[in-house]
């Protein structure tokens, strides 16, 4: 089986695997980092959602082969002791319900403002539109990305 050398959170990890294996399952099978969920599995939920380059997107959907020597972060690496702005914010306006969406959505969040660190009420939503949420935690994830918003600002 081919080995591939991944660059998560800031550390490097030999990792054996069949090259179509999704990033997803070798984050929590192979690495144990269980903070990113497993959803839908097929891109429709925003669950597995990790940043890559910089850029969120969905580990469920991307092979294992198609990651070597990219910058990944996973939820446990994105910041020391859950002090990123995004998270503190999450903190404050109490956002989880279940808990399960929400690795993701703060994920979604903390690469949208990367992006754009003064997003409108619009931008927001439409930022976080593809992050279900079953326990509908929308108004707290809006208000949670405002906050985080004016902290980075
Ligand atoms: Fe990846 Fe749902 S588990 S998008
Ligand atoms: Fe339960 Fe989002 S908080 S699925």
């Amino acid at each position: 089986m081919p080995v591939y050398n991944l660059k998560i959170n800031g550390t490097s990890h030999k990792v054996e695997a069949e090259q179509d294996t999704p990033l997803l399952w070798v984050l929590r099978d192979h690495l144990d980092m269980v903070g990113t969920k497993f959803g839908c599995g097929i891109g429709q939920c925003g669950a597995c959602t990790i940043h890559v380059d910089g850029s969120a997107v969905r580990s469920c959907l991307l092979q294992v082969s198609g990651v070597e020597d990219m910058e990944i972060t996973t939820i446990e690496g994105l910041s020391k002791d859950t002090l990123h702005p995004v998270q503190e914010a999450w903190k404050e306006i109490d956002v989880p319900q279940c808990g399960y969406c929400q690795a993701g959505q703060i994920m979604s969040a903390a690469a949208f403002l990367n992006q754009n660190k003064n997003p409108d009420k619009k931008e927001i939503r439409d930022a976080m539109s593809g992050n279900i949420c079953r326990c509908a935690s929308y108004n707290r994830i809006e208000k949670a990305v405002e906050l985080a918003a004016g902290k980075l600002s």
